[in-house]
C-alpha cells in the first residue's frame, strides 16, 4: 500500500507517542525522521525507530524522507514550523493548540492556503463516535437556534506536573495555562458544535499552583445572535469533569464526560411561548434516542485516528476530521479570555491581534525562568 512518509518535530512525550504508531499502527503511514532541538533526544528516538534524528530544522525539513511533517514541540514552535513546512511543500499535522496566538493561526492558515498543502490538528476527540454523533444532530438542526451554551472544562494537575519541565506553564515558554494546555480539546468541541461567540468577559487567576499563569478560567460569552453562554476551565477540579451544553428552540444536547443525553421539543419555544393561552403550560420534550455508530472493529482511535485520517486526505482526498483552519476557534477563546481577564473589561471576537500580541509580548517580558524543575518526560495515561 502507498504511505505518507511523516517527519515528527519534536519528540518528547508526545511525539514519541505518535513514533509509536507510525511505527507500525497505521496502514497509509510510517515515520521517516525525527527532530528534536535536543541533540541526544533526536539522535535517542531517531535510533530506537530506525530512522535519522535532526537536532536542526533546515536540515530534518530539506531531508526529503517525508511528506508530512508532525508538530508536536512546545506550542510557541508550531507556527514557525508549519510555515517553513508550508512553504517547502509538505504538508503539516500539528498538536494542539495550533499556535499561541490568534495572529500566528491565521500566518499558518495562510500559509497553507498559498502551498495548496494538507493542514491538519491533532484534535482526536473529534474522532470519537459520540463527539460525531453530537456534531451531526447539530448539523442536522435538531436544536434548532442556539439559545445558550455551557462549558465545564474541570482538570487536576498537581504541582509536580508543572514542575516537570521548564516550559510548561510559563508566558515566555507555554503562552498561557490551562486555557492553552488542558482546555483547547474541549473549547474546540464547545465552538464546533455551539460556535463562536462574538463577545467574551472573563476572568483569569491562579488558585492552587505555584506557576505565573492562569490555573483557572472563567467568562461570560455572548453570541451574534443573542445567545449567551458559561465556560469554566481549570486545573484545580477534583473529580475532574467535562461538560458541554448547548440549549436551543427545539431541544437540548447534554455531553457530560463523553456520554451524550438529547431531548427535542415538540414545537418551538419560541412560538409556543408566543401563542399557547394556558398560564401554566410548558413546552412538551422528549429524549431523543442517539444513534452513535460505534468505532468498527478494529479500527483505529485517539491520536493514530486522526493521523490516519490525514494520511488518507494526502493519498484519496478524504475529508479532515480536524482541518487545521479550525484550530484557530479554540484561540480566539483562549487569547480573547486572557485579554479580557487582564484587561478587565469585555473583548470581541475576533480578537483584536494587534491588542493580544502586544499583551503577550508585556507578559513574556515579565516571565520568570523556573527555579525548581524535576524534569519527567511521560505522556498523559489518558491520552488528553
Ligand atoms: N493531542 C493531545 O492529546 C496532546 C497530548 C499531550 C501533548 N500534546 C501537545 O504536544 C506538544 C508537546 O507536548 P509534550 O507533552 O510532548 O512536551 P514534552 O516537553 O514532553 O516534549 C517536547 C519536546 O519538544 C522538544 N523541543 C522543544 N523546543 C523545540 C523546538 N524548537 N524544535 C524541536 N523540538 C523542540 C523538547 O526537547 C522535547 O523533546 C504540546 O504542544 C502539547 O500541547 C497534545
Amino acid at each position: 500500500m502507498e504511505k505518507v512518509r511523516f517527519g515528527v518535530a519534536g519528540v518528547g512525550g508526545m511525539g514519541e507517542g505518535h513514533c509509536n504508531y507510525l511505527r507500525d499502527r497505521v496502514p497509509e503511514a510510517s515515520l521517516g525522521a525525527v527532530y528534536d532541538v535536543n541533540a541526544e533526544r533526536a539522535q535517542a528516538v531517531g535510533d530506537k525507530f530506525g530512522v535519522p534524528g535532526y537536532h536542526n530544522l533546515e536540515a530534518f525539513l530539506n531531508s526529503g524522507a517525508f511528506e508530512a511533517v508532525l508538530i508536536a514541540t512546545p506550542h510557541y514552535f508550531h507556527a514557525d514550523i508549519a510555515v517553513q513546512a508550508f512553504r517547502r511543500g509538505l504538508h503539516a499535522l500539528t498538536e494542539k493548540p495550533i499556535s499561541v496566538t490568534v495572529s500566528q493561526a491565521d500566518g499558518m492558515i495562510e500559509a497553507a492556503r498559498q502551498s495548496g498543502k494538507l493542514f491538519g490538528i491533532m484534535y482526536q476527540m473529534r474522532a470519537e463516535p459520540v463527539y460525531q454523533a453530537a456534531r451531526k444532530l447539530v448539523q442536522e438542526g435538531v436544536i434548532g437556534e442556539v439559545y445558550r451554551t455551557l462549558l465545564i472544562t474541570g482538570w487536576y494537575r498537581t504541582q509536580a506536573y508543572y514542575d516537570s519541565g521548564g516550559w510548561r506553564a510559563t508566558w515566555a515558554g507555554e503562552g498561557g495555562g490551562v486555557l492553552i494546555n488542558q482546555a483547547p480539546h474541549y473549547l474546540d468541541l464547545f465552538a464546533w458544535l455551539g460556535g463562536l461567540p462574538s463577545q467574551i468577559q472573563a476572568k483569569t487567576r491562579t488558585r492552587l499552583h505555584d506557576i505565573e499563569v492562569e490555573d483557572e478560567a472563567f467568562a461570560l460569552l455572548e453570541y451574534a445572535n443573542g445567545a449567551h453562554g458559561y465556560l469554566y476551565a481549570s486545573t484545580t477540579e477534583v473529580p475532574s469533569e467535562n461538560v458541554i451544553e448547548v440549549c436551543g428552540d427545539r431541544g437540548k444536547l447534554k455531553i457530560t464526560d463523553g456520554h451524550l443525553e438529547v431531548w427535542q421539543t415538540e414545537t418551538s419555544v419560541r412560538d409556543f411561548t408566543q401563542t399557547s393561552p394556558e398560564m401554566w403550560a410548558g413546552v412538551k420534550t422528549r429524549p431523543l434516542e442517539t444513534h452513535i455508530n460505534p468505532r468498527p472493529e478494529g479500527a483505529l482511535k485517539d491520536h493514530a485516528a486522526i493521523t490516519q485520517n490525514f494520511a488518507r486526505a494526502i493519498l484519496h482526498g478524504e475529508p479532515l476530521i480536524a482541518p487545521g483552519e479550525e484550530g484557530l476557534w479554540a484561540i480566539e477563546l483562549i487569547n480573547g479570555m486572557i485579554l479580557s481577564g487582564k484587561q478587565g473589561n469585555p473583548v470581541s471576537v475576533p480578537v483584536d491581534r494587534a491588542a493580544y500580541d502586544q499583551l503577550l509580548t508585556e507578559l513574556k517580558a515579565s516571565s520568570k525562568p523556573k527555579t525548581r524543575i524535576q524534569a519527567q518526560t511521560q505522556t498523559d495515561p489518558n491520552f488528553r
